[in-house]
């Protein structure tokens, strides 16, 4: 680890430490942290060390599929302690200061993670305290805050968010989370197209025909529909997951893997997606809302929030002129699972008889980022016997069989990691967020303004038959690779 022998870092934590400590605890309780590290719970509820230690505990059992030993627990557990307090008075962060001061025996160079895992319309709040408090000051040791998302819900409050970030903290000390990047094989992505020779030559307009992006939910909104009502798909979904994974797919090849290199190239693809109006949005985008949402506990009667978003984008650059980009999100839908199809360009002239009597299908690549990790490349075959007749079928590698011994790290795991050490690679500039925001906003505004409005979907289905007609435009269909072990299209 990057904490040096004898440095102590802390974790701030509100409510959502519950679940939020479960996820790490393979990581807390593994090697990988030295036994200096203390976790300090923040938060309004009003608890003794020894609840906050039960109440992990608890959480721990219940969230986490893993068998901790009682002795290992009960070691970890001596490094948590809690501290009552109210994001929104100044003064608590006062009292947070000391506790953290007698945690740290008085010593100083002691280094410090402040983990806002809290309720967005407290990061603000959270950070101005923090700063008025002195808490954010070094005194000897590093100081970094992860801010968990959504960051802002619009360009405005992003920018009015990161101002206030800005004034406490330098961006070098910032690491804004999106937990997709923590997820191995959207990491995968960096070593397939930029560790082998065989992609990239291909990866471009000249052979790409369009780029599918997919993460389908089959769960609905369930518990969090009150924060779900408030935001929808494109806010929790599409500003964030999905450009990411956009980013990574149509970025140039960095000069390095550090956090400059690659943040400046996702950064690049941003600024090159086409700009819309409201009535361009409308035109590129389908909203849908599964049927029953209206009737989730917590969501608004005549509520209008899309539940399923499907996109389509142009990213004006040398590269990528001219190839869209579809991108598609939903709950309720038909199965979980979150892939990248690049689909090439079918050969100029073709000699061949399609084995199925249809329409040949063209070569895919479908880089499965779950749960099926791992990558599908469909290619043409003769079909043994029937003359020159000629069929596709899959290469395919799948993680959980090529890496048997190796189980995949939990996303957060990773994330935690890489920020006490110090490397912002997979972390989210402020740049990136505010391009984001303006690239989604014409859909928020279009929705916003009565004229984008979510069509009905059925539950367990691919979303609103519009979704299939707005890549019929460009003579596409959606294709689902991933898991199917064979030819489909969704
Ligand atoms: C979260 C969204 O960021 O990502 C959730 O807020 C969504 O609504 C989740 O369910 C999906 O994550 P994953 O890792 O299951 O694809």
């Amino acid at each position: 680890m990057g904490i040096k022998e004898g440095d102590t870092a802390y974790l701030n934590l509100d409510w959502s430490v519950v679940p939020i400590i479960p996820k790490y605890v393979d990581l807390l309780i593994g090697e990988m942290l030295n036994e200096d590290l203390k976790i300090v719970g923040f938060a309004r509820q009003d608890m003794s060390d020894d609840q906050f230690r039960r109440l992990m505990g608890d959480g721990v059992r219940e969230f986490a599929d893993l068998a901790v030993r009682t002795d290992e627990w009960d070691a970890f557990a001596k490094s948590l302690s809690y501290v009552q307090g109210d994001l929104e008075q100044p003064e608590d962060f006062l009292r947070l200061g000391r506790h953290l001061a007698a945690v740290e025996a008085g010593g100083t160079g002691a280094n410090r993670l402040y983990y806002l895992s809290v309720a967005p319309r407290f990061f603000s709040a959270t950070v101005a305290n923090l700063q008025t408090s002195g808490l954010a000051e070094t005194e000897g040791g590093w100081r970094r805050v992860v801010i968990e998302k959504p960051f802002g819900r619009d360009l405005k409050s992003a920018r009015s968010l990161n101002s206030v970030v800005h004034q406490a903290f330098d961006e070098s000390q910032v690491y804004r989370i999106d937990h997709y990047l923590g997820k191995e094989t959207v990491q995968n992505l960096l070593v397939l197209r930029f560790g082998n020779t065989i992609f990239e030559p291909v990866w471009n307009r000249n052979y790409v025909d369009n780029v599918q992006i997919t993460a389908a939910e089959e769960v609905t909104v369930g518990d969090r529909a009150g924060y779900y009502d408030q935001s929808g798909v494109v806010r929790d979904m599409v500003q964030n997951h999905l450009l990411q994974l956009l980013t990574m797919v149509a970025m140039e090849p960095p000069n390095a893997m550090d956090a400059d290199s690659l943040r400046n190239h996702k950064v690049e693809v941003l600024r090159a997606i086409r700009r819309w109006t409201p009535e361009e949005a409308t035109r590129a985008t389908v909203l849908g809302q599964y049927r029953g949402y209206l009737e989730e506990n917590g969501v608004e009667s005549q509520s209008v929030t899309p539940t399923y978003a499907a996109l389509r984008l142009y990213v004006d650059n040398w590269r990528w002129q001219g190839v869209p980009f579809y991108l598609r999100t939903g709950k309720s839908m038909a199965d979980k699972v979150t892939e990248i199809v690049i689909q090439f360009r079918c050969p100029p002239h073709m000699m061949f008889a399609s084995g199925g009597g249809g329409a040949l299908d063209p070569n895919l690549l479908s880089l499965c980022l779950q749960p099926d990790e791992g990558l599908h490349l469909r290619f043409g075959v003769k079909v043994p016997g029937e003359g020159m007749v000629m069929g596709t079928k899959d290469l395919e590698f799948h993680y959980a069989s090529a890496f048997k011994e190796q189980a995949i790290p939990e996303a957060y795991e990773r994330l935690l990691q890489d920020a006490l050490e110090g490397d912002a690679s997979l972390f989210i500039r402020s740049d990136h967020i505010e391009e984001a925001w303006r690239i989604v906003e014409p859909i928020i505004d279009s929705k916003e303004n009565s004229i984008n409005q979510p069509q009905r979907y059925e539950p367990g289905s691919w979303g609103p038959p519009a979704a299939d007609a707005l890549l019929a435009e460009t003579a596409n269909s959606w294709w689902q690779v991933c898991g199917e072990h064979g030819s489909a299209h969704a």
